[in-house]
């Protein structure tokens, strides 16, 4: 059975001190779904965030990581590195990384590699752009986003991917897709799934939604049935507000 996760992914917000603050208060929240919590704090804060939720039921997630196992990329963490320190999931293919750091999805297929190979499990992003969307295109973006960057896994593979829809016009913007359009978008997606990995990997993959999810729309989305949670940006810097949306299961 697929699971339900909600996944905050904090992108460049939080020094130490914030990050600290915002896990205190993570921590006086109650979890009363069944969903998985999940945070993405930026690299500086991940061992810190890590050693503070070791005993805790939110796993700590990495925003982003290179394809190279090690070498001459300045600036750059590894699948290794990350292991290194207990990190079991990676998010990949972020739009932001797509739109602001060139990330393609020749780059993105090398990414997953270089995960799996290291036993990371992956929140892999997607979602088409509001032209796309305007011009009817969007299924065929996503199908040919998730095709390009996975299409050349093994079905085992899937068991280590959760997907994660994100209409580019969705994000941080405030605009939410509607239920419908996100539960069409999913259903979708698990049918591409299953035509070419079968019912068992599409049924079993957990599909999130992304975009201006907050706690008075969250119900909702997460009522659809192929909607499996949420990668949340904004709400999930705000403890109460990220645990309304957890809870929402
Ligand atoms: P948002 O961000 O919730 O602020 O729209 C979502 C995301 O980018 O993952």
């Amino acid at each position: 059975m697929r699971k339900n996760i909600v996944a905050g992914n904090w992108k460049m917000n939080n020094d130490l001190a914030q990050t600290e603050t915002l896990i205190t208060q993570l921590k006086g929240q109650t979890k009363t779904s069944n969903a998985e919590v999940m945070i993405a704090p930026s690299f500086t804060n991940l061992w810190h965030a890590f050693q503070s939720l070791r005993q805790d039921d939110i796993e700590v997630v990495a925003q982003n990581m290179h394809f190279a196992e090690n070498g001459a990329y300045t600036g750059e963490v590894s699948a290794s590195m990350l292991k290194s320190i207990g990190i079991q999931t990676v998010i990949l293919g972020h739009s932001e990384r797509r739109a602001y750091f060139n990330e393609t999805d020749a780059s993105l297929a090398k990414k997953v590699d270089a995960a799996l190979t290291n036993d990371i499990r992956i929140i892999f992003c997607f979602g088409e752009e509001l032209a796309d969307r305007k011009a009817g295109n969007e299924e065929a973006v996503v199908e040919s986003q998730i095709k390009n960057a996975l299409f050349h896994l093994g079905a085992e593979a899937f068991k280590n991917i959760v997907l994660a829809y994100e209409p580019v016009w969705a994000i941080g913007t405030g605009e939410t897709a509607s239920p419908e359009q996100a539960q069409d978008m999913h259903a979708f997606i698990r049918k591409t799934l299953a035509d070419t990995y079968g019912n068992e990997v599409a049924d079993n993959m957990s599909i999130l939604y992304g975009g201006s999810v907050k706690p008075a729309n969250a119900k909702e989305i997460f009522g659809k049935p192929d909607v499996d949670g949420g990668l949340i940006g904004g709400a999930a810097l705000k403890a109460e507000d990220f645990y309304a949306i957890v809870n929402a299961f």
